[in-house]
């Protein structure tokens, strides 16, 4: 064989290497054992030196056009690879958009707070202001200033959670500096006017505790709007025709309102308001306690008395206030019998609102 027809056989071998190679890695073999340092197409040419002059031209324009050729080969080799790993790799991290999100369960607000929301809305739209006061009261807020004399019965022990030693039946000795969870939202009114001069409209939304046992229309731990207007000119029928209002927004117009001479150690006079059952109508059922009204709230006129704790002239001023208990809202709202649901937390009750 002539060194030509070497370099031809030479050329075949290595294009059917490239063609061979499967993967980057092996086409970067073929190509080192071909023109690499020591590859054999490389050897060839080294060995051009000791050919003659007129040999030498010829073999070189054919090592020339084999080293082309297999250049060329091994190039569109590679892109072909490279195209082909590409396309498996974009097919592996493929994201299929078509498959269906997953769900996440968003919570929502609990119902009374729902509700707390609503009575807060009412009185926002007829220009009250928001106030809070502490869960955690003196007795002087949550009784004293409010004319509760030393003796009252809702200070005792079977009513009010004290933070004090329970242990034994000593005899409970009242103090002013007495801590205890607030029983009603009433002590805020006392804050308010301590803060603040009349005119004063505000409400009160927060969380009040008594000692009493869970049953449909009680619960140990519940909640309470107090509203407090302190103004000039201030009477009664200001009180009737606001709760009116209140109640038309509430339950809207079907639902009757009744008004009960009622006694609060902290207004005179004082009055329980009853609306309507919307359970039974009026007829008497479980959740009204056979009565067919339901009490949703106390108010009152502002005892002078509770004027004078808090520095407001009484000769000037008059005013009212009133506590709604919103679990009985919620109840009478949505026909809830049994006002235990709103605290025992399950999501089938809570689901739907
Ligand atoms: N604090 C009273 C209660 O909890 C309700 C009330 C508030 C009555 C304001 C009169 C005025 O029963």
């Amino acid at each position: 064989m002539t060194i030509g027809e070497d370099l031809r056989a030479l050329e075949a071998e290595s294009l059917t290497a490239v063609e061979g190679a499967t993967t980057l890695d092996a086409l970067e073999e073929v190509r080192i054992a071909y023109l690499g340092k020591r590859g054999s197409l490389t050897a060839i040419l080294r060995g051009l030196g000791a050919l003659s002059a007129e040999e030498r031209p010829e073999v070189g324009r054919i090592s020339n056009e084999v080293r082309r050729a297999l250049e060329s080969a091994l190039d569109r080799r590679r892109e072909a690879l490279e195209r082909t790993a590409r396309a498996s790799r974009i097919a592996a991290e493929a994201v299929d958009v078509t498959l269906p999100g997953r769900a996440r369960p968003l919570g929502h607000q609990h119902v009374l707070h729902q509700v707390v929301d609503e009575i807060v809305e009412v009185f926002s739209g007829l220009g009250y202001r928001v106030a809070e006061g502490p869960e955690v009261e003196l007795d002087y807020y949550n009784f004293t200033a409010l004319n509760h004399p030393a003796d009252h019965p809702a200070r005792a022990l079977q009513d009010t959670f004290y933070a004090r030693d329970l242990s034994g039946d000593t005899a409970v000795v009242e103090g002013e500096s007495d801590v205890l969870l607030r029983t009603h939202t009433s002590p805020g009114q006392v804050h308010v006017m301590e803060s603040e001069k009349p005119p004063i409209y505000v409400i009160v939304p927060g969380k009040v505790y008594r000692r009493d046992v869970a049953d449909p229309s009680h619960l140990p731990q519940f909640t309470q709007v107090e509203g407090l207007v302190v103004d000039e000119g201030v009477t009664f029928g200001d009180l009737k025709g606001t709760l009116e209002h209140f109640v038309r927004e509430m339950f809207g117009p079907d639902r009757r309102v009744r008004l009960r001479p009622h006694f609060f150690p902290f207004t005179e006079p004082s009055a329980e308001v009853d609306v309507s059952c919307g359970i039974c109508g009026g007829e008497g059922c479980r959740s009204c306690g056979g009565e067919g009204w339901l009490e949703i709230l106390g108010c009152g006129m502002v005892d002078p008395n509770v004027f004078g704790y808090v520095g407001i002239d009484p000769e000037r001023y008059t005013g009212f206030a009133f506590g709604i208990g919103a679990e009985r809202i919620a109840g009478l709202k949505y026909g809830v019998p049994d006002l235990r649901h709103f605290i025992e937390g399950d999501t089938r009750f809570l689901h739907q609102f």
